[in-house]
């Protein structure tokens, strides 16, 4: 597929996708939000793709809603406004829902939406010199589609403050409050994703994916009889598949699982 705000790099089950609108610090309009919906669909049926990548090109990850195409919408009626506000909301659920994992990789600024980006991938490293904020009250607008997913990452007492305040906060402070994993010197960046998609290669692929859906159905969920029952029932199902007798003969006859690059 070939894509107008995107570029897309497949090599050894690892897709690396670059939003590309350098010259906007990739804040995303109608066209990117569309195809980072599609590339991430497109990618989670692709068998040859093990771990996907986001990054951005040029000086920043990205500078969230391109503030022209906020202005435009703000002539649409109610129904196209909607419209748009869910095509948004669609695109940060489907990155959040791929069973694959999802790796961000943050440089420069990552302001209003792209703090929700960060916080929809499964991991995200950052150089030192990232910048992060939600901005939106600046612009008399909202953190809305992002709200759920910055929220889960850092939880409410910090967007209590930086919902409100719309700060800009360093890398060490984002790591601080849980919205990156690493932070590194911006010219190690790439030798530390490289380490963490390395690591995840090393995993189990539908291992992963059933760890994925094991954490959406229990973090934040009390642990009742029906969440023992579930999780009981999910280890019970997985040590039978192929994947997982295959994992544990590997480890007892010190080889490598078939899902590793011999
Ligand atoms: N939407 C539309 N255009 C944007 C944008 C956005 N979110 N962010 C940056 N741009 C544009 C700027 O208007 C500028 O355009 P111009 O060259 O036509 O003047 C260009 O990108 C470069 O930005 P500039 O501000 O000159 O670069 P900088 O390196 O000094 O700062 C940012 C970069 C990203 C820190 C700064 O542009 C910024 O704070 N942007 C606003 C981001 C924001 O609040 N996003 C949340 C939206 S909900």
């Amino acid at each position: 597929m070939s894509y107008q705000s995107l570029e897309i790099d497949i090599s050894r089950q690892v897709a690396r996708v670059w939003m590309n609108r350098p010259e906007l610090h990739n804040a995303f309009d109608e066209t990117l939000i569309r195809e980072l919906t599609e590339a991430f669909t497109q990618l989670e049926g692709d068998s040859g793709v093990r771990v996907i990548v986001l990054g951005g090109r040029g000086k920043s990850f990205s500078a969230g809603a391109d503030l022209n195409w906020m202005k435009r919408a703000a002539a649409y009626t109610i129904e196209e406004n909607l419209r748009d506000a869910r095509a948004l909301a669609n695109m940060l659920k489907t990155i959040d829902c791929m069973s694959k994992p999802t790796v961000a990789r943050v440089h420069g600024a990552a302001l209003g939406g792209g703090t929700g980006l960060v916080s929809v991938c499964d991991i995200a490293i950052a150089s030192a010199q990232a910048s992060f904020a939600t901005t939106e009250v600046k612009l008399g607008i909202i953190p809305g589609a992002i709200s759920p997913y910055v929220g889960a990452a850092i939880g409410e007492r910090a967007v209590r403050r930086y919902f409100l305040t719309a700060e800009r906060f360093d890398a060490q402070e984002a790591h601080r409050l849980g919205m990156v994993h690493e932070v590194c010197a911006p010219d190690a960046l790439d030798a530390h994703i490289e380490q963490v998609v390395a690591s995840l290669l090393a995993g189990g692929p539908k291992a992963q994916a059933a760890a994925k859906d094991l954490i959406r159905a229990v973090v934040n969920r009390p642990v009742d009889d029906a969440l023992i029952d579930d999780t009981s029932a999910r280890i019970a199902n997985i040590r039978a598949t192929p994947e997982a007798k295959d994992g544990i003969s590997a480890f007892l006859e010190k080889r490598k699982p078939g899902w590793v690059d011999q």
